[in-house]
């Protein structure tokens, strides 16, 4: 029997010929919005539509895709942020291709894998303060283990969050998502509260009611691009040791370099208890999501031998996603990519800050590194003024949208709104890019910011349309 199954390795396991990847993506590619429409979210299609969204892309490369027609599209959503080092970085594509070839032993689930070991050791060299790591497969998973770690080791139960917070969608993190348009129809969620981002006050007058385990807060808020004031973190960590209470960053979107720190806390000036990373770790390639903490923490979630599973996910540690993990911090150290996306953010910052005085409906640029938010305003002049008004008591946020249009459909530039009811755009490109995209994104927006200016023309046509729609949702 062992013979056998020995002999069977020996001469590699038969390939099933039958199966054909490229083969059933080119039958069946075409059929794409269909299948969609037909099985998977009912309103993805429509909305796709509506905004003329409904392309068919084939390829991918760096901070670009193209479409069938052979159209290049700059991406400067990169997949919400997974794809820090662009599409399809050759040294990330050859470790997946490496640890494939290995056949190795991965999950047995009883045993030590050395790449997840060698991954958080490198990981925590990141956060010197920190000691261990905890693996799972995405963001909102690595806040969910951030909420529960923080219970058990406080022994208390109620989590600070900021209004507008963002920090995923299963219930955990959906109980401290500052956002109503999330949480209605949900309920019930946990009783935790929320402050103001900013609100010292408010932090010390529910830490003195003694149940508070930690407060979670995102160095920079991904909806709306807010940063904490300046020095509020701080002000706030030494609130939250003074009542034994965790600070937990959410490094999920800006974490791995995004602001031109690898961690955005740096800059803050804070030793957290906790960090959540997730998105960039794996170049974006495969679903990942870690949670760093102190040694005190972990051991009390994991008190005893009995204790070793207390908090656990099946696909955790897996060979792939470690290695690709490994594979993005060597590329972000060997090309020196935070330094890069520091530099860059600060030109492309520095490029629309000088055109907030050009354009009465630009407000301001905000954000660090490459995490800009460019934030719309109420015009002043009589032209602009009932347009403005109109789509606002439309649906605020649909000015931003008509820009996320005139970028994508006049200058091939993917970018998003940063979060419902919000006139802001959020860039988030590939840490990779170079002045080349800059100027193209610079130049398109001068472009559609100058048609949106006129009051009149094919962008408020888009907007009517908009207008309808939000009408008759
Ligand atoms: C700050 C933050 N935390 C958590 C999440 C949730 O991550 P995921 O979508 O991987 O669950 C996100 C996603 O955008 C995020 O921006």
């Amino acid at each position: 029997m062992l013979q056998e199954a020995q002999s069977i390795i020996a001469q590699g396991v038969p390939v099933n010929t039958d199966f054909d990847l490229g083969g059933l993506l080119a039958r069946r590619g075409a059929e794409r919005y269909a299948l969609h429409a037909k099985h998977l979210n009912p309103q993805l299609h429509r909305m796709l539509h509506t905004i003329g969204f409904d392309k068919t892309y084939t390829h991918a490369a760096g901070a670009y895709f193209w479409d069938e027609e052979g159209n290049d599209y700059l991406d400067m959503l990169a997949g919400f942020g997974v794809f820090a080092l662009g599409r399809h970085h050759p040294v990330i594509r050859r470790a997946l291709h490496d640890v494939l070839d290995l056949d190795l032993a991965d999950l047995t689930q009883f045993d030590a894998p050395p790449l997840a070991g060698i991954l958080a050791e490198r990981l925590l060299a990141k956060t010197p303060h920190l000691d261990r790591a905890y693996f799972c497969n995405s963001g909102t998973e690595a806040v969910e283990a951030a909420l529960k770690f923080a219970r058990r080791a406080t022994g208390r139960s109620r989590i600070i969050y900021c209004g507008h917070a963002f920090h995923g969608l299963t219930v955990g993190s959906l109980s401290v998502n500052g956002e109503e348009e999330f949480r209605k129809g949900f309920d019930p969620l946990l009783p935790d509260t929320a402050i103001e981002l900013g609100d010292l006050d408010a932090l010390e007058r529910e830490l003195a009611r003694g149940d508070v385990a930690a407060f979670l807060v995102e160095p920079i808020q991904g909806k709306g691009v807010w940063a904490s004031p300046p020095g509020f973190l701080a002000a706030a960590q030494a609130l939250l040791r003074k009542h034994k209470a965790l600070l937990i960053c959410d490094e999920v979107q800006t974490g791995v370099g995004r602001t031109g720190d690898f961690f955005a806390y740096y800059h803050d000036g804070v030793e957290p208890d906790i960090v959540t990373v997730a998105k960039a770790l794996s170049g974006g390639y495969i679903p990942v999501g870690a949670m760093l903490s102190k040694d005190w923490i972990f051991g009390k979630v994991y008190s005893s031998m009995d204790k070793v599973l207390v908090h656990d996910s099946t696909f955790g540690s897996n060979a792939q996603a470690m290695a690709a993990g490994l594979a993005t911090l060597h590329v972000i150290e060997q090309e020196h990519v935070v330094t890069q996306a520091r530099r860059t953010g600060d030109l492309l910052h520095a490029r629309l800050a000088a055109l907030v005085d050009r354009y009465e409906m630009l407000a301001e640029i905000r954000g660090r590194g490459l995490m800009i938010g460019i934030q719309f305003g109420r015009p002043e002049s009589l032209k602009l003024k009932m347009g403005w008004a109109a789509l606002q008591a439309a649906r605020v946020g649909l000015f931003a949208q008509m820009v996320v249009a005139g970028l994508f459909h006049r200058h091939r530039i993917l970018t998003q709104v940063s979060g419902d009811h919000l006139e802001v755009i959020k860039l988030i490109p590939p840490l990779t890019i170079t002045e080349v995209e800059v100027n193209r994104f610079v130049d398109a927006f001068v472009d559609v910011m100058d048609d949106a200016h006129r009051g009149s023309g094919l962008m408020w046509d888009f907007g009517r349309t908009l207008m309808k729609q939000a009408a008759s949702r």
